[in-house]
C-alpha cells in the first residue's frame, strides 16, 4: 500500500526570527501586504516589528487588526474584502490561533468570488489562496503548520475547516515570553491533545508519530518550567517547537473525537479551546488504549510512568491518570470548577454525534458511546 506523509511549508525559526519577515516577504515576491492581527499582538509591539521589517525592504503595508476569538466568518469576510479592495499580493498573520485561522480564511476569500458561507461549507475553492506568512505568538494551535483554516459559522454555531496552506511560517519564541501562566498551559495542552489524537487516529504514519512523541516530550519537560518562570527562553523555545511539531503531526495524521468533543464544549459553554482539549485528552487515551496499547505505554514512559500490565484497560487508565495529575499540577480547571454540570456536559451529545471529526479516530465511536465519553470527562477529573 502506498501511503503519504507531508512537509507543508518552510519555517524560519529562532530568537528574533520575526525581524526577518521583510526578507522572507521579498523572497516570496510581495509588494503590498495585508497584516492580520489582534489588539494584543499590536499592543505588545509585535505587529510593529513586522511593519518595520517590511519597511526596510520597501513593502507597503495595510493593517487589519479586528481579529476575534475563534475566527468568526464575518471577520474573515471583512478582512477578505479589504484584501480584494486594496489588491494586496501577500498577507501576513501575527497572533494566536484565531489570528492565524483568520489569516488563512482571508487569503482564501480574497481570491474567490464567493460568499463566506459557501467558502466554509463547500470545500476547496476554485482559486488558490493569496500567498501568506504566519507568525504565531502562542505555542499551542500549530495553525502555522496545518493546511486548514478553522472558521466559525456564527449563524449555526459550528466550526468548519477551509483548506488554506501557508507559504512560510516564522517561529520566534521571544514573542511568547510575556504569555501569562494560564494561556501558556491551555495552549500547550491543546498541542498535547494534537499529539495524542494524531498518534491514535485512523491514519497515523511514522512521520506523524515521530513528531507527536517529540512534542509530548518537550511539553512534559518544559511546560512546568515555563509556568514557574514565564520568561525562561529555553522553555519557550521548546514549547514553540512542540506546538509546531504537534501541528505538523496532526496535519499529516488527523485529530479525531477529542477535538469533536472540545469543539462542542467550546460551542456550548464558550470555554477556551485548550481547556476543552485538556479535559478530553485522558478520555481519548482510555478510549484508544485497546487499539494502541504500545503507543499509550510510550506516552506513559515519556511522562515517567512505567506500565507493567498488558491489560489494555489498565494501560489506558494508568496513563490517563498520569495526564490528569499533570493537568492538576498545572491548574487546568475541572468541569465543576468551570460551573459545568454533568447534565450540561451530556447535552453536548448531539453536537458530537454530528461533528465529522468524531469518525476519524483509530477506534469506532458509536452514537451510544458518546454520552459515556462525555460523562467520563466530568466524573474522572
Ligand atoms: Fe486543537
Amino acid at each position: 500500500m502506498i501511503r503519504r506523509y507531508g512537509q507543508l511549508c518552510t519555517v524560519a525559526y529562532g530568537a528574533g526570527a520575526v525581524n526577518s519577515t521583510g526578507e522572507i516577504a521579498k523572497e516570496l515576491g510581495f509588494n503590498k501586504v495585508l497584516i492580520v492581527t489582534g489588539k494584543h499582538a499590536e499592543a505588545l509591539g509585535y505587529c510593529q516589528k513586522v511593519i518595520d521589517s517590511l519597511k526596510k525592504v520597501n513593502i507597503e503595508t495595510i493593517i487589519f487588526n479586528d481579529v476575534k476569538m475563534d475566527a468568526p466568518d464575518y471577520i474573515v469576510e471583512a478582512g477578505g474584502n479589504i484584501a480584494k479592495k486594496e489588491k494586496v499580493d501577500g498577507i501576513i498573520g501575527i497572533g494566536g490561533g484565531s489570528a492565524l485561522d483568520t489569516t488563512k480564511g482571508i487569503a482564501c476569500f480574497a481570491t474567490n468570488d464567493i460568499t463566506i458561507h459557501d467558502m466554509i461549507h463547500n470545500g476547496p475553492m476554485k482559486n488558490l489562496p493569496i500567498r501568506f506568512i504566519l507568525i504565531p505568538t502562542t505555542s499551542g494551535t500549530g495553525s502555522e503548520s496545518t493546511f486548514v483554516a478553522v472558521i466559525t459559522d456564527t449563524k449555526n454555531h459550528e466550526k468548519l475547516g477551509c483548506p488554506s496552506t501557508p507559504s512560510f511560517s516564522i517561529l520566534d519564541p521571544e514573542l511568547t515570553l510575556s504569555l501569562p501562566n494560564n494561556i501558556t498551559v491551555y495552549t500547550a495542552m491543546d498541542a498535547f491533545s494534537h499529539c495524542t489524537e494524531s498518534l491514535t487516529s485512523m491514519q497515523p504514519n511514522p512521520h506523524s508519530d515521530l513528531l507527536a512523541y517529540d512534542a509530548i516530550e518537550r511539553i512534559v519537560k518544559w511546560l512546568p518550567v515555563a509556568c514557574r518562570e514565564l520568561d525562561n527562553y529555553e522553555a519557550r523555545d521548546n514549547l514553540a517547537l512542540a506546538s509546531n511539531f504537534a501541528g505538523k503531526s496532526f496535519n499529516d495524521s488527523t485529530v479525531h473525537v477529542g477535538h469533536a468533543i472540545a469543539h462542542s464544549l467550546g460551542a456550548q459553554f464558550h470555554i477556551v479551546h485548550g481547556i476543552g482539549c485538556a479535559l478530553v485528552t485522558p478520555v481519548v487515551i482510555e478510549l484508544t488504549a485497546p487499539a494502541f496499547s504500545e503507543k499509550i505505554k510510550k506516552i506513559g514512559k515519556i511522562m515517567g510512568v512505567t506500565v507493567d500490565s498488558e491489560d489494555e484497560s489498565v494501560i489506558g487508565k494508568t496513563v490517563a491518570d498520569a495526564v490528569r495529575k499533570f493537568m492538576k499540577s498545572l491548574g487546568v480547571p475541572s468541569c465543576k470548577e468551570l460551573g459545568i454540570t454533568r447534565e450540561d456536559i451530556l447535552s453536548c451529545t448531539d453536537y458530537v454525534r454530528n461533528e465529522p471529526l468524531r469518525n476519524f479516530g483509530g477506534v469506532t465511536v458509536t452514537d451510544e458511546m458518546i454520552p459515556g465519553l462525555l460523562g467520563q470527562i466530568y466524573d474522572a477529573y
